[in-house]
């Protein structure tokens, strides 16, 4: 099992222009291959958090001092357009920033649940009656929990997560297959390997693979799940040597080199869309040199690009966890993300909307 995974995309369709590397750990006997999957809708969206505190080696403590808290957000579509922020506040509570269509930011924050002083946040949300937000964070001992909005939030599962790293980040996905809804979610091991578990909504959430290559202790981590042919999940992660690296899963897993280099520890997120033929559109979002937020891109058929310009000149700040979602209304994209602002404890709010503008949040 040592062979270079090949993606099994269609060239034509999906060329790879990018340069692959093999994994080195094999699949586990338990990793469920995604079957039969139909028309999948990809609800999900990704998210990041980064973190300070437990045991860390001081090398690693440094790097990430001035990051923070998690921060993840979600978007999405019912009698408008609603967005839901998640964000720690020195009470060690996890609060809800809510902006709704027609009423922007609610003026009050909704206090959720305790976590361990700066976890890490990841949230999805899907819809197949009413709206469900599940919500991904790192408890006072150190283990991954689930928090759950159904019609009422409530605590949700304890997440299969050995060898948690004090300082992990977490990312989420989820879709609807035609016979379950799936979920992934990804952290960082102590031995700085990348660890997913898996949730299916017919058999519960268990450890998914390892992903083996090490990356940079503290990465941010970023996912999207394309619905382009078949699921297809990319995982956006900073390896040792500081450069960005994708691990797709299309049937195997691959791991992609990216040509670009985010700060260590930087923030990572990622959202996608579909072209009208179904192609995936991907954007990354990371913290460049400069302290802003630098976006590249992955359009369809045309590969990798990187947009000309960083979102706005608006520092974040540094190594802040960022969290990008979007929504899409008929040809119009449009993508929020969130960061801690570089002057002050609160969030800016980096709005696409035909173009970049930013927003000082009141939290
Ligand atoms: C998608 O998945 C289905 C079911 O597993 C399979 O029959 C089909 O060939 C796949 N399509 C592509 C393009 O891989
Ligand atoms: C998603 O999957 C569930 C099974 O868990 C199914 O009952 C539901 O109809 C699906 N929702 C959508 C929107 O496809
Ligand atoms: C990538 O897609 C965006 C959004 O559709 C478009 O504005 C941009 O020009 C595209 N860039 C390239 C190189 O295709
Ligand atoms: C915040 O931004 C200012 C410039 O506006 C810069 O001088 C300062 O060093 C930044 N602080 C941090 C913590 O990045």
């Amino acid at each position: 099992m040592s062979e270079t995974p090949l993606l099994e995309y269609d060239p034509e369709e999906y060329p790879l222009e990018l340069r692959m590397q093999p994994l080195p750990e094999p699949p586990p006997p338990f990793w469920r291959t995604p079957k039969g999957i139909g028309c999948i809708v990809v609800f999900a969206i990704a998210v990041v958090g980064a973190i300070v505190g437990g045991v860390v080696p001081s090398a690693v403590k440094k790097s990430k001092t001035g990051g923070g808290p998690g921060v993840a957000a979600v978007t999405w579509q019912s009698n408008g357009q609603h967005i839901r922020v998640y964000f720690q506040q020195d009470d060690g509570f996890v609060y809800e920033g809510a902006w709704d269509q027609g009423t922007g930011w609610s003026p009050n924050r909704a206090q959720l649940f305790q976590a361990k002083t700066g976890t890490p946040l990841a949230a999805v949300v899907f819809a197949p009656a009413q709206v469900q937000i599940h919500i991904y964070y790192v408890d006072r001992s150190n283990v991954l929990q689930e928090y759950v909005y159904n019609n009422g939030w409530g605590k949700g599962a304890t997440l299969p997560s050995p060898n948690l790293s004090p300082i992990t980040s977490l990312t989420a996905i989820t879709w609807n297959e035609s016979m379950s809804q799936q979920t992934r979610v990804y952290y960082q091991r102590q031995d700085n390997t990348l660890q997913e578990v898996v949730y299916s909504s017919t058999n519960g959430w268990s450890p998914g693979q390892s992903l083996g290559n090490l990356a940079y202790p503290g990465t941010g981590l970023g996912a999207v799940a394309t619905s382009y042919n078949n699921v297809s999940f990319h995982i956006y992660w900073q390896a040792n040597d500081l450069s960005l690296h994708e691990y797709i899963w299309s049937n195997t897993w691959s791991n992609n080199i990216l040509q670009w280099s985010p700060v260590p520890a930087s923030g990572i997120s990622a959202v996608t869309w579909p072209d009208s033929s179904g192609n995936p559109f991907i954007r990354v979002y990371f913290e460049n040199p400069a302290g802003t937020i630098q976006e590249v891109g992955y359009n369809g058929t045309s590969g990798w690009v990187l947009d000309p310009s960083a979102l706005t000149d608006n520092l974040v700040s540094l190594r802040a966890p960022i969290s990008a979602a979007l929504w899409v209304n008929g040809d119009d994209i449009e993508i929020r993300a969130y960061a801690k602002s570089n002057s002050s404890s609160t969030h800016t709010e980096f709005t696409y909307s035909g173009s970049w503008t930013s927003d000082n949040l009141s939290f």
